[in-house]
């Protein structure tokens, strides 16, 4: 879809569709709904007193032109009472409303600054909505099908402004926008292919071309120096497996400063079988997500090289499968984290958190000022907080403050959860250091306190995606499959340590 942002009148704008918005409770009409209304000879204010438009949010009303105007049809979407109006919700109404037109077979679109001056959305936040909410919307995942779609694609959306002295800023909100709408459906399209597509060596080839394309420096870690290194963790888990693992590294490298400040840890789990400890084969499939975390770091590096913030990031991936073999490791078995600590395996299922261990280790060498790591961890935190926001733990309440307003700020909720001292000594091992399973309670909690001793004293997040990686329909801009979360949460973190 070509976006571009215009300078001009959406009433003389040719189209298969213009879209304007109504609200719940509009007292009269005003701008240009109210000369839109006029043109089609009052069809609009007719269809409000009718109570057909009720200006509900992502209500959508089609009225054809017939030659009263350029665009062929004007779309009247809903935003809902004015003061409870955000840019979530117009991210949301875009979405629905684009899919509604591709539905239609109508490919060409302009639409105004959706939500622009109300309830406090500036106008490049109202673009940047608009942008993301459309590129969001119409994702789809086809790479499979080689039957045609039913429907055609939108090919062009133009965000028409009327004040010239906008467009530079409202240009660049738009940019932004599409920079973090793209690196979410690169993530997207990563976790959405299936594991014989998305190996850890492909994980580790579309590391390469994003490091070519967007000039990150690249290292992989391969198996035979991750020995080197002590990795017991990702070597244990890899080892039932044909696949070699891969430890990605990306830098982004933005400020004068030799110092690296955030390091960006995602767990790269191509497939979880769960291993020896083998899952229920029943929804089995749906573990070729398991790499969510991964797939989310990596496009968050390549948004943050578009963006070019002044800071330091590095983006780490341990990517391995998980399946049971003869050589697999088994519950009972003892592993070797890369810090020396030890750990019993009581499951083989709870891999993430031992490829973790090894990963969170590796900021010794990186000696990153701040660690997000990212993962679909456990089943409990599916349970705890189900599929609408992201579970966050960790070892310090100014950086925890900082990711939950980022992921407001992309309309990905974070809930914090708490890490009381009394769960930790669930993780206590007979035999080694720790175990890999802390039991059934507090799931979600016990396996961030595992991840915790590998941490150190270093400022970290842990956020469990286990619930929010996929969608099982389409709601609002999400479609049904991978969500892309938290693309964008982490992007626009780095932007704001980078602001200082
Ligand atoms: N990848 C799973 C967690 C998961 C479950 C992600 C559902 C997405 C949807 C993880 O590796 C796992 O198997 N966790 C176990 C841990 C248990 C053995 C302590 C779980 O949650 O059951
Ligand atoms: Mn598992
Ligand atoms: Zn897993």
């Amino acid at each position: 879809m070509e976006i571009k942002v215009i300078v001009g009148d959406i009433t003389k704008i040719e189209a298969g569709a213009i879209i304007v918005n109504s609200f719940e409770v509009m007292e009269h009409l005003d701008g240009a709904i109210a000369t839109i209304d006029e043109t089609l000879d009052g069809a609009i204010s007719q269809l409000i007193s009718q109570g057909e438009i009720k200006g509900k949010l992502n209500e959508i009303t089609i009225i054809h032109s017939l030659g009263k105007l350029p665009a062929a049809r004007v779309v009247v979407a809903g935003l809902g009472k004015q003061q409870a109006l955000s840019q979530d919700k117009v991210r949301g109404v875009v979405a629905e409303t684009c899919r509604f037109l591709r539905q239609k077979g109508i490919d060409s679109i302009a639409t105004v600054a959706q939500g622009a001056g109300i309830s406090g959305i500036s106008p490049e936040s109202a673009v940047k909505a608009v942008t993301e909410g459309a590129l969001l919307g119409v994702y789809s995942f086809r790479r499979h099908i080689t039957k045609e779609a039913e429907y055609g694609e939108i090919k062009e959306l133009t965000i028409v402004e009327p004040d010239v002295n906008k467009l530079p800023y409202l240009e660049q909100a738009y940019y932004e926008g599409r920079v973090l709408a793209e690196a979410t459906n690169l993530a997207r399209d990563m976790v959405n292919e299936p594991a014989n597509h998305m190996t850890p060596s492909n994980m580790a080839e579309i590391a390469a071309s994003l490091a070519e394309r967007y000039s990150l420096e690249l290292s992989v870690v391969e198996q035979e120096q991750m020995a080197e290194l002590g990795m017991g963790g990702l070597l244990g888990v890899s080892q039932g497996s044909q696949q070699p693992p891969k430890f990605i590294v990306l830098h982004y490298k933005g400020s004068e400063s030799t110092k690296l400040d955030v390091a960006l840890v995602g767990k790269g789990v191509t497939f979880d079988s769960g291993g020896i400890s083998i899952k229920p084969s029943e929804g089995m499939e749906e573990m070729k997500g398991d790499m969510a975390g991964g797939a989310a770091v990596m496009a968050a590096i390549s948004a943050i090289a578009q963006l070019k913030p002044k800071i330091n990031v590095a983006a780490i991936v341990p990517a391995t499968e998980n399946l049971p073999s003869g050589n697999a490791i088994k519950p009972g078995d003892i592993l070797t984290a890369m810090n020396g600590k030890t750990i019993e395996i009581i499951s083989t299922d709870a891999e993430g958190r031992l490829i973790l261990a090894d990963a969170l280790s590796y900021n010794k060498k990186l000696d990153a000022k701040h660690i997000i790591d990212v993962a679909t961890l456990t089943g409990a935190c599916r349970v705890a907080l189900g599929d609408v926001c992201t579970g966050a733990f960790g070892n310090n309440q100014e950086l925890i403050n900082k990711v939950i307003a980022a992921g407001a700020e992309a309309g990905e909720p974070i809930w914090q959860m708490p890490m009381y001292e009394e769960y930790k000594e669930q993780n206590k091992s007979d035999v080694a250091d720790v175990k890999n399973v802390g039991g059934r309670l507090a799931g979600a909690i016990t396996a961030a306190q595992f991840l915790a001793e590998f941490v150190g004293d270093t400022p970290w997040v842990h956020l469990d995606i286990a619930g929010t990686s996929e969608s099982k329909k389409e709601r609002a801009y999400l479609v049904k499959g991978a969500t892309g979360v938290p693309v964008r949460t982490l992007v626009n973190l780095v932007l704001s340590l980078a602001k200082g």
